[in-house]
């Protein structure tokens, strides 16, 4: 007989092993370590795997039919899995505590009942009152879906094959426990072995399953990192819950593409979707601004303009400091000592401050121009033309680097009414004649030549 041993288990990224240690090993977090009772294969599953009931097949005999999709009706939702939702796909919905994960699944439950889908919510965290007070806020009217409140996995399985649903939502996974295992729910174990369940769940019955998890910083269940690998499509919500807007970033999509970006705006009536995200993004600008850059970026297939806002001081300490939001701390470091080196600007001796407004999470290397640009409009207190955008990569030596899909983020700068833009000099044989007739093009081969272009 198997006998189930102690392990320690990382709440963040999952990692195990036998001894406690301070840190994490794999994710480098303190303190995210907890103590957890390993489960030993149960006979039932070995069984399975020796039988082998699947056996191998040759490619060109398995059908090459198109599954249908699920669409939501809601565009950008559909937009974000790249097309509407795969039947039998499983979705993990990560975010921060109270940033509209129930809200939107809720409303998403809604779209899909409407169209006639059988909808199973399972609402752990929340009474039945709670919800249908929401859903009702929500102005919800529905007969197709079902609310439950449950969170042992065993119960909740013979509910789904009574009711059987095609979509079933999971809120949250970190609530959901089985009854078998010995350690608590929401710890790395539980939230593992739930989740494998419902995967099989989902691909057995043919059941779109969407599992929300919270996203924790100190607390004691285990965060969504330790199941991006057990399903097919990660979406996470990014921002602030102080603003009114909620960008959802796909991080993972086993059927379409990543980094797509759909933006949501928080009011009474729940989450109302922004189809035009640069606008919102623009809306507070101050045309006028010192240390402020608008960069077209590119977010999955969209092209976004954001504004870049800068501020530097100088440091009352000897280690100045460097504060970002929406970029890499990393990625500003080695900006900064390229300004210096390169164009000789004191930046040792002063504190930087860098800002995406809007709370939107940029990680590609074409808002590198932009950044540089802002943090330079600061410094010297010249505002940078307010008709004005601004896109390169910038490396080490100071070289501005070609960016991809440039003449989409021009459209978009365009369409925004920009009339300048500052682009990698490598990128300008690439684009058509068209564009180039509706915008002002100012290629720059090094950061040296960006810095007096656009500063007044
Ligand atoms: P919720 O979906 O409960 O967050 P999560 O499930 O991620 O924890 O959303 C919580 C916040 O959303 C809450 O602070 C109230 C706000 N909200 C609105 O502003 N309008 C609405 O219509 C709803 C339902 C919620
Ligand atoms: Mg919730």
């Amino acid at each position: 007989m198997s006998k189930n041993k102690t392990i320690w288990a990382c709440i963040d990224c999952g990692h195990s092993q036998l001894k406690w240690s301070g840190q994490c090993p794999q994710c480098s977090l303190w303190n995210t370590l907890k103590e957890e009772v390993e489960v030993a294969p149960s006979s039932k599953r070995f069984e399975a795997q020796s039988i082998g009931q699947n056996r191998p097949v040759r490619l060109k005999e398995v059908s090459s039919q198109v599954i249908p999709r699920i669409l939501t009706k809601m565009g950008e939702c559909d937009r974000l899995w790249g097309g509407g939702i795969v039947p039998g796909s499983l979705t993990l919905v990560g975010g921060d505590p109270g940033i509209g994960k129930s809200t939107l699944l809720l409303q998403l439950s809604n779209a899909l009942a409407q169209q006639g889908l059988t909808v199973l919510y399972v609402c752990g965290e929340e009474s039945i009152d709670q919800t249908s007070m929401r859903a009702r806020r929500l102005g919800i009217e529905t007969d197709n879906l079902f609310l439950l409140n449950e969170t042992l996995f065993s119960s909740i399985k013979a509910h789904i094959d009574q009711i059987k649903p095609q979509i079933l939502i999971i809120d949250s996974i970190q609530i959901v426990y089985k009854g078998e295992l010995q350690s608590a729910p929401g710890s790395v174990t539980q939230v593992r072995e739930t989740t494998t369940e419902f995967m099989h769940l989902a691909k057995g019955q043919q059941i779109a399953t969407f599992l929300i998890g919270h996203v924790t910083k100190s607390g004691e269940i285990a965060g969504p990192k330790v199941l991006e690998h057990l399903v097919d499509t990660v979406l996470y919500f990014e921002g602030d819950k102080q603003q009114h807007y909620r960008m959802i970033r796909v991080v993972k999509n086993r059927f379409g593409p990543v980094d797509e970006v759909a933006v949501f705006q928080m009011n009474s009536q729940g989450l109302q979707e922004v189809p035009n995200p640069s606008e919102i993004f623009l809306e507070e600008r101050k045309k006028e601004a010192i240390g402020s850059a608008i960069v077209p970026t590119i977010e999955g297939t969209r092209p976004i303009l954001i504004e870049v806002q800068a501020l530097v001081t100088d440091t009352a300490f000897s280690t100045p400091s460097r504060r970002c939001t929406g970029i890499d701390q990393n990625r500003l470091a080695l900006l900064l000592a390229v300004l210096e080196k390169r164009i000789g600007y004191p930046l040792h001796k002063c504190d930087v401050f860098v800002s995406i407004a809007g709370g939107m999470k940029i990680t590609e290397p074409a808002l590198d121009l932009g950044v540089l640009l802002a943090v330079a409009s600061s410094l010297r207190n010249r505002m940078l033309d307010p008709d004005a955008t601004v896109i390169g990569e910038v490396g080490l030596g100071g070289e501005v680097r070609s960016v991809a899909r440039l003449e989409s983020r021009l459209k978009e700068a365009v369409h925004m009414g920009f009339r300048r833009c500052m682009i990698p000099k490598y990128n300008l044989k690439g684009l058509s004649e068209e564009i180039k007739k509706k915008i002002q093009l100012h290629p720059v081969e090094f950061v040296e030549e960006a810095m007096d272009i656009f500063l007044r």
